[in-house]
């Protein structure tokens, strides 16, 4: 089935940017879906620890769609966007796009996410989020 590449988005700048390796892989030799989403937490935790002005902690994965496969070289970018903000919590959208062997025109949104984190405080509790910041 042939592709239809797309852009990177040029309205943002991604929180993370990571080229898929061979130790990347699952036992048929494409990138651990476990890999990706490791990604995709740690791109929406960026996000959300500069709204939180502080230590977070995920508490809920609620959406999560592997949309396309990646492949060992893609140039993988995630793009996080905080979307809610409670009073401790900070929900984060989460694209991420691959550029098939780091090609830019071969451009591809890989996977989607909403992230939930919680603000806490040095003894992990939670914490308000300053909504004035
Ligand atoms: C995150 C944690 C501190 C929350 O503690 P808690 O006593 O459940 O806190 P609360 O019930 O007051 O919930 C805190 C916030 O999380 C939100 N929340 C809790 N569960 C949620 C869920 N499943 N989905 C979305 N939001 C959720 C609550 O709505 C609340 O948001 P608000 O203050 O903006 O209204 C606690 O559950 C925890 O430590 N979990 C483990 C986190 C962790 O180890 N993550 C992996 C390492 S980063």
């Amino acid at each position: 089935m042939p592709e239809h590449y797309e852009t990177l988005p040029s309205d943002k700048e991604p929180v993370l940017r990571l080229v898929a390796m061979p130790t990347n892989t699952n036992a048929f030799g494409d990138i651990f879906g476990g890999w990706i989403m490791s990604q995709v937490d740690i791109a929406g935790s960026i996000a959300a620890h500069r709204r939180a002005g502080g230590r977070v902690v995920t508490v809920a994965v609620n959406a999560f769609k592997l949309h396309r496969p990646v492949f060992i070289g893609d140039l993988v970018s995630c793009y996080a966007e905080v979307t809610h903000v409670g009073r401790t919590s900070i929900t984060v959208h989460v694209d991420v796009y691959a550029e098939r062997d780091t090609d830019p025109a071969c451009c591809l949104r890989v996977t989607e996410a909403d992230v939930t984190y919680v603000a806490v405080d040095a003894d992990r509790r939670p914490r308000p989020i300053d909504h004035q910041a």
